[in-house]
């Protein structure tokens, strides 16, 4: 018989199991979805009566409304919610290693192993555990050790990876509307019941040819490689935006050309100031951990590149600031707009904002910051910990946080564009430059505004991926 799966569990309230359970529960209503953290906050949060949930997210806010309370509940009662689910998403976090054996590349599978442990611990049935975080390959097989040398006598646990391929800022109408949903099982009779019954639960919305079925090593290592390969691909972008600097071509119209290609494709061929997010930086890491833990030293140096040109290209960026405003910004004040990773998302992982802002410190510049979505409180963590050596007082006498983009201008030297927020193009742009010394700089680290347009008005501008034009 297939396994019915009745009710879910997912451990982990974060940008992943919240939006994926979420979309589970809109469109399974004969499915009770319960998400579980540890951190009450964050539950409130989810649970708040006017809906000022933990992450900003377009069209998360309406899914929240039509299921809470229906048939998705936000709990922090782990143990209850492990032991009625049939089925249970493992959507924990699992940061890069800060300190130990793999620090800086490794992943920190601590969360992992102890949501882990606690489902055996816990568990009075057979469940289907589904890794939906993103793990290092063979992470599933150690959760099966640990399940099976712990589990009760009656209960089986069999293990799925189901990996997430939503990009934040669009992670509803991915769900909705995925490329494909992975599904890795071990190709045996109950690695493959357990793989159909997470099947029928997508089935109840995405089309079962998009619904990919696999081993369950592929299934982990496919994400990580599918991560690796859109990161590359800016790489390789903000390479050629390098050169395009160099010699005056224009990368808009050399992505342009190149994605023309069918065999390329347009998508992701956008040159900026560095990718940023939680995933690319870390699953890269992840995956030349691997590689030397294969002992395969030349692919782990192949990966390992995309993350320098990443790293590269934000240093030049900054460098071109410094070198444009005469080869110093001490005691200049620059406006940065944008401080999350990439448009329509609160989140600063690893956004490129930053790198740069830290540069712009380290030159003793004044900065001036606006964001529409990023919290004050999360600005303040994130410069101090780039920062470390620095007290946060003294931080706070460099850097300002702002309420509108206009506010940020005011007085400022320069303009430094760091995410593609669209209202940045309706800024009145006029006034910006009226309240502006001179000469007034705009920097576009996004291949955001209308250069032409700008320089109208009388602004310099200087565009990632154009030479600099006297
Ligand atoms: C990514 C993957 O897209 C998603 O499939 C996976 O599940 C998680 O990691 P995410 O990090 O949310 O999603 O955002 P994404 O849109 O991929 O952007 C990542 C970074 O690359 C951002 O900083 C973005 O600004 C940058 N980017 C993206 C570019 O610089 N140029 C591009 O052409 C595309
Ligand atoms: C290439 C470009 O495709 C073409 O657009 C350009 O004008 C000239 O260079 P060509 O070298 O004739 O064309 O053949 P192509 O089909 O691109 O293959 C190049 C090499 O890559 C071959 O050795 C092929 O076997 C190999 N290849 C191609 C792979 O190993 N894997 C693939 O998925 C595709
Ligand atoms: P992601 O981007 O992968 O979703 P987040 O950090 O946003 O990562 O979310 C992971 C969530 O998992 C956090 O809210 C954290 O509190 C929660 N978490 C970690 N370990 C456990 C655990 N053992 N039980 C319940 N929740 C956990």
């Amino acid at each position: 018989d297939p396994v019915k799966v009745n009710k879910i569990c997912c451990i982990g309230a974060g940008y992943v199991g919240g939006p994926t359970c979420a979309v589970i529960a809109v469109k399974c209503p004969h499915i009770i979805v319960t998400i579980v953290d540890l951190n009450e906050m964050r539950i409130n949060a989810w649970n708040s009566p006017d809906y000022k949930l933990p992450i900003y997210e377009p069209g998360l806010e309406a899914v929240v409304r039509e299921a809470r309370g229906r048939n998705l509940f936000f709990s922090t009662d782990v143990d209850k919610a492990i032991e009625e689910a049939d089925l249970i998403f493992v959507s924990v976090n699992t940061p890069t290693k800060k300190s130990g054996v793999g620090a800086g590349s490794a992943a920190d599978l601590n969360y992992v192993e102890r949501a882990t442990r606690r489902i055996a611990t816990v568990a009075n049935s057979s469940k289907i555990v589904v890794e939906k975080s993103t793990v290092p390959c063979r992470t599933a097989e150690s959760m099966r050790t640990i399940l099976e040398a712990n589990s009760k006598p009656n209960c089986r646990f069999d293990i799925l990876s189901n990996p997430e391929f939503l990009a934040e800022g669009t992670a509803i109408s991915d769900l909705y509307n995925p490329d494909r949903v992975l599904i890795g099982s071990l190709q045996t009779p109950e690695g493959k019941a357990a793989s159909d019954a997470l099947v029928s639960v997508y089935a109840n919305w995405v089309p079962t040819e998009r619904i990919l079925t696999v081993g369950l090593w592929s299934s982990e290592l496919s994400k990580l490689a599918a991560n690796a390969m859109l990161a590359q691909r800016i790489s390789s972008i903000n390479a050629l935006s390098a050169i395009c600097e160099a010699t005056g071509a224009n990368i808009d119209e050399v992505a342009h050309a190149i994605g023309f290609d069918s065999r390329v494709g347009p998508k992701f061929l956008k040159a900026s100031v560095g990718f940023g997010g939680s995933c690319f930086q870390k699953d890269i890491l992840n995956l030349v951990y691997l590689s030397e833990s294969c002992h395969l030293p030349e692919v782990a140096a192949y990966w390992r590149q995309v993350v320098e040109m990443n790293e590269y290209q934000k240093r030049r960026f900054s460098k071109r600031v410094v070198d444009t405003l005469f080869n110093t910004i001490t005691d200049k004040r620059i406006a940065v707009l944008g401080f999350a990773f990439k448009a329509d998302t609160g989140d600063t992982r690893e956004s490129a904002a930053i790198t740069l802002i830290r540069d712009f410190q380290s030159e003793r510049a004044l900065i001036n910051i606006y964001d529409p979505q990023v919290v004050h409180s999360q600005i303040w963590t994130d410069l101090q910990e780039a920062s470390p050596q620095v007290p946060l007082d003294a931080i706070k006498k460099q850097v300002t946080i702002c309420s509108s983009a206009l506010e940020a201008c005011k007085d400022a030297e320069a303009v430094v564009i760091a995410t593609e927020w669209k209202e940045f193009l309706d800024i009145d742009w006029e006034a910006v430059y009226e309240n502006m010394n001179k000469p007034a700089f705009v920097f576009d680290g996004r291949l955001l505004v209308d250069a032409e347009k700008l320089r109208k008005i009388g602004f310099k501008v200087t565009t990632i991926g154009r030479p600099t034009t006297p």
